[in-house]
């Protein structure tokens, strides 16, 4: 990947950290975009030690000019754009009578608008560098299968794999494919803060993230963000150049 530039968003912890750091490994620049600059720049040090060309750039992935502009600024920092993954997202857990308009907005906004948005930025920097290139989008296993407390989350990750579909077939004329991945239950802060908000709801400790729970998966284990991160990184290569409109699910055997 000598020479390839990619930008990843969330990447400041997570699964996107673990995806930017992957990438760095597999010889792309970085630009590791986050809504929290201190991390963002934290993950961005902890790639320029191992050699390889990294940037910070702070983005509100549901603001369009927000991250037109982020774009721009890993574009020329690191002097060229080939793949964008837009990993960002947020999912606070609600019952369905207590959803808010405020919920709806924040998660919409990061979650489907941010893939919309980032998609615009990226093709717009293709086209700037005359070649086509990768977008990769983040949904979920809860984008396949409905998951309890988490309505507008889990429509959202549906949202994201209509996304990728649509996008697949109106880009390929362009050279660009555009394909997703789907998580199970990864162990990261969002996963952390899922398991504390729905057992606080049920009144008592609810171990999502116990061996217990763990024998729900097939492969009886939770995710690391390496898992994902890995997927991520064959969608990002030319292995996976004759496929577009799919997202995948790497989710250790929950969904089939
Ligand atoms: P996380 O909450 O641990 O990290 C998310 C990162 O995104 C944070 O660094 C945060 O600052 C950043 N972020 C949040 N809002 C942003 C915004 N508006 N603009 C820019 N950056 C923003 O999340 P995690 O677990 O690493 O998830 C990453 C992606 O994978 C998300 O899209 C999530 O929905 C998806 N996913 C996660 C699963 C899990 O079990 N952890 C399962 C399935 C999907």
């Amino acid at each position: 990947m000598k020479n390839k530039v990619a930008l990843v968003t969330g990447a400041g912890q997570g699964i996107g950290r673990a995806i930017a750091l992957r990438l760095a490994k597999d010889g792309f620049a970085v630009a590791v975009a986050d809504f929290n600059q201190e991390t963002a720049r934290k993950v961005a040090d902890e790639i320029a030690h191992t050699g390889r060309k990294a940037v910070a750039v702070t983005v509100d992935v549901s603001n369009r000019e927000q991250f037109f502009a982020a774009v721009e600024k890993a574009r020329t920092a690191l002097g060229g754009f080939d793949v964008i993954v837009n990993n960002a997202g947020v999912a606070p857990t609600t019952l369905i009578e207590e959803i808010t308009p405020e919920i709806v907005d924040k998660v919409y906004g990061v979650n489907v608008k941010g893939v919309i948005w980032g998609m615009q930025a990226a093709i717009k920097a293709f086209k700037a560098e005359g070649h086509g290139g990768k977008i990769i989008n983040a949904s979920s296993q809860a984008g396949h299968v409905g998951n309890p407390e988490l309505a507008v989350y889990s429509s959202s990750k549906f949202a994201v794999r209509g996304l990728t579909q649509t996008a697949a077939r109106d880009l390929a004329h362009l050279g660009i494919t555009v394909n997703g991945y789907c998580p199970g239950i990864v162990k990261t802060p969002m996963w952390e803060e899922i398991d504390r908000q729905v057992s606080e709801a049920a009144g008592k400790p609810l171990g999502y993230g116990t061996a217990e729970f763990a024998k729900n998966i097939t492969l009886g284990r939770l995710s690391e963000p390496e898992d994902v991160a890995a997927c991520v990184a064959f969608l990002a290569g030319p292995d996976s150049d004759y496929m577009t409109g799919q997202s995948l699910l790497i989710d250790g055997g929950m969904v089939f």
